[in-house]
């Protein structure tokens, strides 16, 4: 089976791109917007080919002899902005002949779900539920990797200032994420299913406590309103309002889901949130 990762050389990406070398996974290859970005390491491990989300055309190209195409969307926004990238991922996987589609989608798409970004997810899964293409659908919990880089500005400010109230959120670092597509790639009878790519839960009370441990300081969970945490984070425009929607989803309890399927994929646990940033900080 000849497979293709998009948006390799995103975060996630680079991390199921690396695994996918080291595990040796067959006809491997990678579809990419700038091949500059490529590694020389990279460049001798795989096939590369160039691929635009918003070019049909492209997209037909690199899916040439695909039979899997891994899709990792961008991260462009608002949600009406994004939609064509699925578009054009049926319509080419259609015109190529591809196989199978695995969607790398996001947990935050209930029908409910206040997340600017969730019409996106609940689109996309839609239009592949309707395509009569086969598909794996792979949801993601939130990412512990962007609190590495933010921990040094909340020990500054010895507050975590999430607008989450009591709720709960499940976290996993993308080096797991990139585990459990890695464990599907590698028996492909998983192929065809839904699942949660999901770690562990907790309150912020909670997370203010592991970061405080890691951080060497006293971080006391002291969240700000939405309105606030919209505006201290708004650059570029609109992603303040963006990030603040997804923690009003964690607020009405959204955002703790979780699931077995890392630990039935894996046959791992998935890492906790303290050693991620032990190992990482
Ligand atoms: N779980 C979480 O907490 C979390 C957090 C943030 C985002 N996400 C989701 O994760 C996904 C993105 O993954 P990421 O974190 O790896 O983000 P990322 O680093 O921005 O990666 C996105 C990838 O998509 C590629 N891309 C963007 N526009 C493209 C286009 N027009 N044509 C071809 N390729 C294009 C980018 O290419 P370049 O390398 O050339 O830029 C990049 O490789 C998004 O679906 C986002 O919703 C999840």
């Amino acid at each position: 089976m000849q497979i293709l990762l998009t948006g390799a050389t995103g975060h996630l990406g680079t991390h199921i791109t690396n695994q996918a070398i080291k595990q040796n996974i067959e006809n491997f290859s990678i579809g990419v917007r700038n091949i500059n970005k490529v590694s020389d390491t990279w460049k001798q491990a795989l096939e590369v080919r160039e691929l635009d989300y918003f070019n049909q055309e492209s997209m037909v190209t690199a899916f040439k002899n695909i039979d899997l195409v891994i899709f990792i969307p961008s991260i462009i926004h608002p949600s009406y902005n994004r939609l064509p990238e699925v578009e054009n991922l049926v319509y080419a996987a259609k015109i190529a002949n591809v196989n199978h589609i695995m969607f790398i989608g996001y947990y935050a798409d209930q029908y409910n779900n206040p997340f600017h970004m969730s019409p996106y997810f609940g689109y996309a899964e839609r239009l592949l539920a309707s395509s009569g293409l086969n598909y794996t659908y792979v949801r993601m919990a939130m990412y512990m990797d962007p609190l590495v880089d933010y921990l040094p500005e909340l020990a500054e400010l010895g507050k975590l200032i999430y607008p989450v109230g009591d709720g709960k959120i499940n976290y996993i670092s993308r080096h797991d994420i990139a585990k459990g597509i890695i464990a599907i790639l590698s028996n492909q009878n998983l192929l065809g299913q839904r699942y949660l790519l999901s770690g562990h839960t907790y309150s912020m009370t909670e997370l203010a406590s592991i970061l405080s441990n890691v951080a060497g300081s006293k971080i006391n969970y002291d969240p700000v309103s939405l309105d606030t945490f919209g505006k201290m984070y708004d650059e570029p425009k609109g992603f303040g309002p963006l990030l603040a929607s997804m923690y009003k989803a964690a607020s009405m309890g959204l955002l703790e889901q979780h699931s077995s399927d890392f630990e039935k994929l894996t046959g791992d646990q998935p890492e906790t949130f303290e050693h991620f940033l032990q190992q990482n900080y």
